[in-house]
């Protein structure tokens, strides 16, 4: 609103966002952003562009500036957001300018109380976003920094998910402190994903007690999916179900080569045990019998044995002899 009135400001429009962009090009090119401190200056063309006006150097003026005009968003950042550390921590290199780590340096903008002389994540790209998040943090043990997550790649940037001024329930520390928190948050994207949860037989997230982030990293992940890892390769599912990870004296291949989901539905089924069909019988037969069409896993198991009537109900609950399906330190066949 207030940006559409200005007129010949808001035609220019273009040219500044380029501008700004180089700008901040430069900025991120001086490094790490405790070094970009206070040599931030527009440089060569840039400057030209803009013309002698506009040139004019952006100083960091300190947070107290900010405050006059935002007071209630400098005293809730005073008092609860994580960040308020850059404002007293000697060692970050932001002291008593923590506003300006995240929005540039701010002089211009304090003059002319102008959206287009600040740095304004609002009106920034997803992959911009990221990258200014990121100049603080890399390398943290979420892997947030490795950007080939899909939603990095599907322009879903940090502040989708974080939420930097937000308070009350709304602020990240507090949403994310709950299970509950997180899977509304994943939720008002993932609304098809959330459905399945709704399917009788599924891990008990409507409850509260478990979160997508149980399973999946919402950063990134060396697996598909961003799902998470155990130990070494293992799907995050080890983490809780870890009597499934053998070593087995018998192994049941597709537990060991293939993903459970091949066998179960991650996010909810009609069928008990979240199994991926109705019937035990049919999800074994889709590997043990010699019709292959299409093959479901790589690897196919043997034919059942002639002692096995399929005709006979007796047989068809395969499981109600193999028992131990997911290995067994007895048994070849897995029936105990
Ligand atoms: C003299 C008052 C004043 C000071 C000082 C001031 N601002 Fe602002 N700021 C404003 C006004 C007014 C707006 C609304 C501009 C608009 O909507 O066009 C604004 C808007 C903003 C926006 C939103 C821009 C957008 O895209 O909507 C940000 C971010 C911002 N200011 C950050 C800062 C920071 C950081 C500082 C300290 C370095 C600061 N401001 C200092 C008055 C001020
Ligand atoms: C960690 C980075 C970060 C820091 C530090 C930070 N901001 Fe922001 N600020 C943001 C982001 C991100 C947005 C955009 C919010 C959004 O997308 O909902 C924003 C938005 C704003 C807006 C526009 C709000 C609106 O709803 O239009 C103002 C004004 C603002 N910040 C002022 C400040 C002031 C003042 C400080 C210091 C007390 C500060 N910011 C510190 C990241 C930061
Ligand atoms: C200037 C450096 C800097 C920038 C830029 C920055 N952060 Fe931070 N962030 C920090 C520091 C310092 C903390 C305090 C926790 C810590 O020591 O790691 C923090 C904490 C957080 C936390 C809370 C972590 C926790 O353990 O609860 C989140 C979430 C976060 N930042 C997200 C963001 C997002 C999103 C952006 C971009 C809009 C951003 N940060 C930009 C330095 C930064
Ligand atoms: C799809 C949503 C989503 C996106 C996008 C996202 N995050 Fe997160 N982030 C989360 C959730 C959920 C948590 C809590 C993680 C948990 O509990 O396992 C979290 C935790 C964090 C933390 C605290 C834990 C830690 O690693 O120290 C930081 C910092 C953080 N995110 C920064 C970022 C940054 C920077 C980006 C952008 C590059 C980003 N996040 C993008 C959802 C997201
Ligand atoms: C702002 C919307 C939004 C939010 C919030 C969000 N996502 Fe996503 N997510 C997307 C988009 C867009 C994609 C990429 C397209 C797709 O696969 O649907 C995606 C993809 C994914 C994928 C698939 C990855 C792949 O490689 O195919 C997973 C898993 C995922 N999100 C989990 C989560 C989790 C867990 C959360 C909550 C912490 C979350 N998402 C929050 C929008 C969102
Ligand atoms: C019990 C573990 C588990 C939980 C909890 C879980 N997921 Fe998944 N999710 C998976 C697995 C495993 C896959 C991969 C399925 C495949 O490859 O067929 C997956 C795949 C996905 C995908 C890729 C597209 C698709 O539907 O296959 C998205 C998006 C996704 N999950 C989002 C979410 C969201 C959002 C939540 C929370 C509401 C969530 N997941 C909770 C295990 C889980
Ligand atoms: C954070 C812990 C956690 C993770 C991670 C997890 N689960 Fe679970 N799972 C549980 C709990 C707890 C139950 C029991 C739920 C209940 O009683 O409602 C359960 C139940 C199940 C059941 C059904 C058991 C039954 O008796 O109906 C299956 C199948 C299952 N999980 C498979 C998986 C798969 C596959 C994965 C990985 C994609 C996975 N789980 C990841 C905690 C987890
Ligand atoms: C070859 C298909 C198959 C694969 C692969 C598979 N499961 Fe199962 N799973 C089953 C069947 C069938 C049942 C039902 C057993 C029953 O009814 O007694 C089951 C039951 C379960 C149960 C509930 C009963 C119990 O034994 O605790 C959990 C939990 C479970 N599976 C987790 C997993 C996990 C985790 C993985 C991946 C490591 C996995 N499953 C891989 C077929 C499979
Ligand atoms: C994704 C494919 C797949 C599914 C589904 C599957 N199996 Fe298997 N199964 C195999 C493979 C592969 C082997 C190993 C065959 C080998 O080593 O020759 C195997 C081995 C076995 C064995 C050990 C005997 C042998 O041939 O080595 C039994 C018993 C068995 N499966 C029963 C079942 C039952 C019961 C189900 C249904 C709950 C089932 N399987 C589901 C692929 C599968
Ligand atoms: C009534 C109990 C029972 C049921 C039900 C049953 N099996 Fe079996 N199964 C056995 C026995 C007993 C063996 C023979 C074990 C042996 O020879 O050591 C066997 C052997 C097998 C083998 C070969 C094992 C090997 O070591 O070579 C496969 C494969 C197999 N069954 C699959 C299935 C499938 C698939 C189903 C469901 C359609 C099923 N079974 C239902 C009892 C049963």
């Amino acid at each position: 609103m207030g940006r559409l009135l200005k007129g010949p400001a808001f035609f220019q429009s273009g040219v500044r966002m380029r501008f700004r962009l180089l700008l901040w090009t430069a900025v991120f090119a001086l490094a790490a952003p405790a070094a970009a401190g206070p040599q931030d200056k527009p440089q060569g063309k840039a400057a030209e562009q803009k013309g002698p006006e506009a040139a004019k150097k952006k100083e960091y003026v300190g947070s107290e500036t900010c405050a006059g005009c935002h007071d209630e968003i400098y005293s809730n950042f005073t008092k609860k957001n994580p960040h308020a550390i850059l404002e007293t921590n000697k060692k970050r290199g932001w002291e008593t300018k923590a506003c300006e780590a995240c929005h540039g340096p701010g002089s211009v903008h304090a003059e002319t109380n102008s959206a287009d002389d600040i740095r304004s994540p609002k009106n920034m790209k997803a992959a911009a976003i990221d990258e200014m998040c990121l100049s603080c943090h890399k390398n943290q043990p979420t892997h947030v920094g490795r950007l080939q997550s899909s939603h990095a790649r599907n322009n879903v940037a940090c502040t989708q998910c974080h939420n930097v001024h937000a308070t009350g329930a709304e602020s990240t520390q507090a949403q994310y402190r709950q299970a509950a928190g997180i899977n509304k948050k994943c939720a008002s994207c993932h609304s098809d994903v959330w459905a399945s949860f709704q399917k009788p037989y599924r891990h008990k997230l409507n409850e509260g007690a478990m979160a997508c982030t149980g399973c999946h990293n919402p950063h990134a992940s060396f697996l598909n999916k961003n799902l998470r890892l155990t130990s070494g390769t293992e799907p995050g599912c080890m983490a809780c179900h870890s009597d499934k990870r053998g070593p087995f004296v018998f192994e049941h291949a597709p537990v060991k080569n293939e993903p459970c989901s091949i066998c179960h539905e991650p996010h909810g089924s009609a069928n008990p045990r979240m199994l991926a069909r109705a019937q035990v019988l049919n999800l074994c037969l889709e590997c043990h019998s010699n019709i292959q069409s299409p093959p479901k896993a790589t690897t196919a198991g043997g034919v059942p044995p002639a002692i096995h009537d399929l005709r006979n109900p007796r047989f068809q609950n395969c499981t109600i002899c193999h028992q131990k399906i997911h290995g067994s330190n007895a048994n070849g066949a897995m029936l105990r």
